[in-house]
C-alpha cells in the first residue's frame, strides 16, 4: 500500500463540498468587485521566487532540476506569478488590473495541524491603482471574504512595513535580516545586526514599535517613537481607517498592529493578516499589503497590492464556528425494480438530472428493500421506485426517505413533485 505524501492531504466528498463552498464564497465576492479569474502554472522557474520573496518561503521551497537542467520549483504563492504574468502579457490592460486566482501552492514545511505542505490560497492583487482606494479594497475583499462564509470570530491586524523600512536606513539585503529577526521577535538577533550596523540606538525604538497594538491612539505613540520616519505612514493608515468605514469596516472590526511583519521580503507600504482565534498555533487565515515586485522584476513602477487566504485553514475555522451550510443532499435515487425496468429508470433518471435535480440510479442491480437501505444512508430525499404496473399506468412510486411515507406520482408530475423546499 502506498501512503501520501508528508504534509499532503485528501479530501472526500465531504470535505470538498465545504471547500468548495468557501472558494465559491470568494470567487463570487471576487467577481462582485471586479476582479477578473486568471491561472498560472504550477511551477515556475526557481529565480522567480529567490529574486525577493525572502527566507521565509525560499527555504521552504520544493525546488529541482528538471530533465533539461533547468532549476524549477513548485510555487509556494502566487504572487510572483502574477506579477510575471502582468509583465510579460497583461501590461497593457487598463489599469487597474484586478485580478484573482485559486489553486494549490507547496511550501516544504515541518507539518501539523493546519499546516501543510501542499496547501490552497485563495488569492487576489491590484496592479496600477493608487495605493489607498486599493489597499482599502483588497481589504475589503479579504474580510468580507470571511464575513460571506459566517466568521464571527476574525481579528484584522493593520501594520506599515514602509513605515519600519524607513526607519531602517540600509541595504535591501540588511533591511531584510533586520526585517525577519522583527518577524521573528528574535530581539538579540536584532540587536547583534544593529550593532554590526554601527547603528545599536535604533534597537530600542523599533522593539518599542513593534510591540505597539491597539486602536488609533497607537499611530500617534508610533509617531513619536519614530519621529519623521513615521509620520507618512500614520497619516496614511488613519486616512485608510476612514475608507475601511464607508466599506462597513468600522475601527472596532480590526486593530492597529505596528509588529505586522510579513515573512515576505516585497511588502513596502500597508501591511495586514488576520486571524481566527479558534484555530491554535497556525490561526492565521490571511495576509497580504502593498508590495513592489514589478521592478524587482524589471517592470516600471506600479502600485501593487493584494493578499492571500488559506483556504484549509479557513475551512477549519468556519467549521469551528458551525458556519457552513450542510451539502445539498441527493434529491432522488431512482431503483428499478427488476432488471428489465432499467431502461424506463434511466429515462426517468435522465429527466430528473436534465431539470436540475440530483438524481442517483441503482448500478448494482440490488433488491427494492436493499436499494432503499443504500438511499438512506446516502442521505437521498427521495426514492423513486420503477416499478411495471406503475409505469403501465403512467405512474412511479416515490418514497419520502424522512417520512417512509410512499405515494404514486404521475410521470408528468414527478419534477414537480421532487423539486426540493
Ligand atoms: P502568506 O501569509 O505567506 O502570504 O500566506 C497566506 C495564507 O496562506 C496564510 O495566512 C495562511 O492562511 C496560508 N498558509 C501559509 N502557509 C500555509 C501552510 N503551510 N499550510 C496551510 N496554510 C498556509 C502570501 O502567500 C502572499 N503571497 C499574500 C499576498 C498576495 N501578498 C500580496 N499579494
Amino acid at each position: 500500500m502506498f501512503e501520501r505524501p508528508r504534509g499532503t492531504n485528501d479530501w472526500g466528498p465531504e470535505d470538498m463540498a465545504r471547500r468548495r463552498q468557501v472558494e465559491r464564497a470568494f470567487v463570487e465576492l471576487a467577481e462582485s468587485f471586479g476582479f477578473g479569474e486568471v491561472s498560472t502554472p504550477t511551477f515556475e522557474p526557481l529565480e522567480l521566487f529567490t529574486a525577493k520573496s525572502g527566507p521565509g518561503i525560499v527555504e521552504e521551497l520544493y525546488a529541482f532540476k528538471d530533465r533539461g537542467g533547468r532549476d524549477i520549483a513548485l510555487r509556494p504563492e502566487f504572487t510572483g506569478s502574477i506579477l510575471r504574468f502582468y509583465l510579460s502579457d497583461l501590461r497593457g490592460l487598463p489599469k487597474p488590473v484586478k485580478l484573482y486566482s485559486t489553486g494549490p501552492v507547496f511550501r516544504y514545511e515541518e507539518p501539523q495541524k493546519g499546516r501543510y505542505r501542499e496547501f490552497y490560497q485563495l488569492n487576489a492583487e491590484i496592479i496600477g491603482g493608487s495605493p489607498l482606494p486599493s489597499d482599502a479594497e483588497v481589504l475589503a475583499l479579504a474580510v468580507g471574504t470571511m464575513r460571506a462564509i459566517g466568521l464571527k470570530q476574525v481579528r484584522a491586524r493593520i501594520g506599515h512595513i514602509g513605515m519600519l523600512r524607513t526607519f531602517l536606513p540600509f541595504g535591501p539585503l540588511d533591511q531584510a535580516k533586520l526585517l525577519h529577526a522583527l518577524d521573528k521577535r528574535n530581539f538579540p538577533a536584532l540587536e547583534a545586526e544593529l550593532a554590526r550596523l554601527g547603528r545599536p540606538e535604533l534597537a530600542g525604538p523599533m522593539r518599542k514599535v513593534v510591540g505597539l497594538t491597539g486602536d488609533a491612539s497607537i499611530l500617534e505613540e508610533a509617531r513619536e517613537i519614530l519621529g519623521g520616519a513615521g509620520k507618512e505612514a500614520v497619516g496614511y493608515l488613519h486616512e485608510l481607517s476612514e475608507m475601511l468605514y464607508h466599506y462597513g469596516l468600522p475601527a472596532s472590526d480590526y486593530r492597529f498592529d505596528m509588529g505586522v511583519v510579513r515573512g515576505l521580503d516585497y511588502y513596502t507600504g500597508m501591511v495586514f493578516e488576520i486571524d481566527s482565534p479558534n484555530l491554535g498555533a497556525e490561526k492565521q487565515v490571511g495576509g497580504g499589503g502593498a508590495y513592489d515586485l514589478a521592478q524587482v522584476f524589471g517592470g516600471e513602477p506600479v502600485p501593487q497590492t493584494g493578499f492571500a487566504l488559506g483556504l484549509d485553514r479557513l475551512v477549519m475555522a468556519a467549521e469551528a464556528e458551525g458556519t457552513l451550510a450542510p451539502a445539498r443532499p441527493l434529491d432522488a435515487y431512482v431503483i428499478p425494480i427488476g432488471d428489465h425496468m432499467r431502461g424506463r429508470a434511466v429515462d426517468i433518471v435522465s429527466t430528473l438530472r436534465a431539470a436540475g435535480l440530483r438524481a442517483d440510479i441503482d448500478l448494482v442491480s440490488r433488491g427494492p428493500s436493499k436499494n432503499l437501505d443504500y438511499a438512506n444512508a446516502m442521505h437521498a430525499r427521495y426514492a423513486v421506485l420503477v416499478g411495471e404496473r406503475e409505469i403501465a399506468s403512467g405512474s412511479v412510486a416515490v418514497r419520502d426517505m424522512k417520512t417512509g411515507v410512499q405515494r404514486g406520482v404521475a410521470l408528468q408530475t414527478l419534477v414537480a413533485a421532487l423539486r426540493g423546499p
